[in-house]
């Protein structure tokens, strides 16, 4: 008889009331006009945030969140007052005694660009008014602009260019002629990019990474000097005329529109600003890079400017909301960070955007059409204004560092919370080309990273930490709690979040796990990576020590013991595996004594083992 499924022992220890939030894993989906307004690396589904928050507290309460990033916890707030259907089914479902009504919220955040996302995205202006400025400023800019994006399709007819793929020149090692990346590596039906280079001159072939890239020497009219930089080349252009859509090489026409570009003047509102280099920085793919406008074409760099100047005809809130918008669209599509990838089984290459948590410049960059891709942006972000506008709970803003906060002790009903993860994103680093369109920047002294430019080593972000949640603790109230979830595939890391909240007087009274449904691109390709962020409940005395197994490869065995009897096959996963371990540790106040690798390579080693032994009975 098949044993009986029941959900893990070791993650049930809330009140009866918050059980059902804690004892399953939370799904947090990736899509949606509110998380899908503005992408910012590593945020969580407001939707999934409102459950615990209408859990936690009661209309009326008081919500904060000191590492805002874009606002969502002021979102899951906000939807706590009129809930859409399926977050009343999911906390039905759960079995959750909810009351729903408003409850306000107050998110410190130390990033400018964070902060201007938060406060546009949770105090959004009447959204008819802001789409029509929306649509005029696109009327106009395909007036004036549209000619940059205008290409003939194969039948001759004028269609628009959707997006233009370029390529970086080689120089082959062999026969020592300049070479695209494009002949080289890609071929199309099925579509493919080869980590091989085969010269097409000399059919010469080596890994494409030790092949060298070409760079040319060109006028820089914004730096009014010569610049040397990457060598670039359109190679293919899709296009639509009408609804029917096209592909083909690009032509001597295409040339011609560029030449007549390059004769078009920068704009004076492009910030002519340096990029402050950081953990970011590659030697190989930022070879040139030294400004702002380094990362754009020069068609996409006039467009943007100028649709940036036309939002200074509008005022206050609806202004704000334009740039949003328009911010919402830059780095990762209108910069030359935007991609092209290979999927199996596709007959073309898939185009797609920046990769997020790095700046990646891909060797095929992507130019896209900035005005349909605005266009389509326009409606999500429409979808999400008119989502939470006119609702009566508050969302205050501040940019500010929660290693201090305004507050007054005992002001704070519940925290959700997710502080940086270690080392993994260097936040202010990568919302600087956005930073530098709004005109103000992130201060980073207090910004509670691991990193080697910022000379901030773990100690330091350890002590960073301490400072910002013995602030949680001072604002909460005596009953309040912390809901905190993170990330981290490295027990270091792990144990210097441990001893933050430890010495800041929190302890950890449950521990679940929060399945963001389609993994961050750095959770899915970092070797390691945990798979469901850990998500602690943590009140405000610490516990006394629990008798536990400390034995780590004892406790990894209950665990799995249990995860098989659990009703989600998930629970099965290694990754899945290691943060409940994780969990299992810091719920027992003891120190997370192993990495996620080493976990795995157990893992693997008892799989095989278990496979052998069933083989044989
Ligand atoms: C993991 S992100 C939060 C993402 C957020 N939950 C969202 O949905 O977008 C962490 C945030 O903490 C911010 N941060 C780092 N140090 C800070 C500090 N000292 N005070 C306030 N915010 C800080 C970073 O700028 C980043 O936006």
């Amino acid at each position: 008889m098949a044993a009986k499924k029941t959900p893990l022992k070791s993650v049930i220890k809330a009140s009866d009331k918050l059980s059902a939030l804690y004892q399953n894993p939370m799904r947090a989906s990736r899509s949606g006009a509110l998380f899908s307004a503005f992408p910012y690396p590593t945020k969580i589904s407001p939707e999934a945030i409102a459950l615990f928050i209408a859990a936690h507290t009661k209309p009326g309460d008081t919500i904060f969140d000191g590492f805002a990033g874009s606002g969502t916890t002021g979102l899951g707030a906000l939807l706590c007052e009129d809930p859409p259907q399926k977050l009343r089914d999911e906390a039905e479902k759960l079995g959750i005694k909810v009351k729903w009504g408003a409850r306000n919220a107050i998110l410190n955040e130390v990033g400018a660009l964070g902060s201007f996302i938060s406060k546009t995205l949770t105090n959004p202006p009447d959204p008819n008014a802001f789409e029509q400025a929306a649509k005029d400023i696109l009327k106009t800019a395909e007036n004036e602009e549209g000619w940059m994006y205008r290409a003939l399709d194969p039948d001759g007819n004028e269609g628009v260019i959707r997006y233009i793929v370029w390529s970086d020149v080689l120089q082959c090692p062999n026969c020592r002629k300049k070479v695209l990346l494009w002949d080289a590596c890609v071929s199309l039906e099925p579509a493919s990019i080869s980590s091989v280079y085969t010269c097409p001159q000399c059919s010469f072939e080596t890994p494409q990474n030790d092949v060298k890239r070409a760079t040319q020497t060109s006028r820089d009219d914004l730096l009014d000097e010569d610049a040397k930089m990457r060598e670039r080349r359109p190679v293919y252009l899709y296009g639509a005329t009408g609804t029917k859509t096209w592909f083909r090489p690009i032509l001597a026409q295409d040339r011609t529109l560029l030449r007549k570009i390059k004769n078009e003047a920068i704009p004076d509102s492009v910030p002519n600003v340096s990029i402050p280099w950081g953990d970011l920085y590659r030697s190989g793919y930022h070879k040139g890079i030294t400004h702002l406008h380094h990362f754009y074409t020069r068609r996409n760099l006039i467009i943007f400017a100028r649709l940036c100047e036309r939002t200074k005809h509008y005022k206050g809130e609806i202004r704000d909301a334009l740039r949003f918008w328009l911010l919402s669209y830059n780095a990762s599509h209108a910069t030359n960070m935007t991609r092209v990838v290979a999927k199996s089984g596709q007959k073309n290459l898939v185009v797609t955007s920046a990769q997020p948590g790095v700046l990646y410049v891909s060797g095929l960059p992507v130019e896209k059409n900035l005005i349909s891709g605005l266009r389509r942006k326009l409606s999500t972000i429409g979808k999400a204004f008119h989502l939470i506008h006119g609702r009566k709970g508050t969302v205050e803003v501040r940019q500010q560092s929660s290693c201090n906060i305004d507050l007054p002790n005992g002001s704070i009903d519940y925290i959700f919370t997710d502080p940086p993860f270690g080392g993994n994103i260097p936040y202010a680093e990568i919302n600087f080309i956005n930073e530098a369109w709004l005109g103000c920047y992130t201060d980073r002294t207090e910004e509670i990273i691991v990193s080697n430019s910022q000379k901030k080593t773990l100690v330091d972000y350890q002590k960073l930490l301490t400072d910002a949640l013995k602030e949680y603790r001072r604002i909460l109230k005596r009953t309040g709690k912390v809901t905190l979830v993170f990330h981290s595939a490295t027990a270091e890391v792990w144990n210097a979040l441990q001893s933050a909240y430890k010495d800041a007087g929190l302890g950890v009274e449950t521990a679940s796990v929060l399945d963001k449904t389609q993994g961050s691109f750095k959770q899915v390709t970092t070797s390691g990576a945990v798979r469901g962020d850990p998500v602690l409940l943590l009140g405000k005395r610490p516990l006394g020590t629990t008798k536990v197994s400390t034995d780590v490869w004892d406790v990894a065995d209950k665990l799995w013991q249990e995860a098989i009897l659990a009703p989600d096959p998930e629970e099965q996963v290694a990754q899945r595996l290691y943060s409940r371990l994780v969990s299992y540790f810091l719920e027992n106040h003891q120190q997370v004594p192993v990495d996620a690798d080493v976990f795995y390579r157990w893992f693997t080693e008892q799989s095989i083992t278990k496979e052998l032994a069933g083989a044989k009975t």
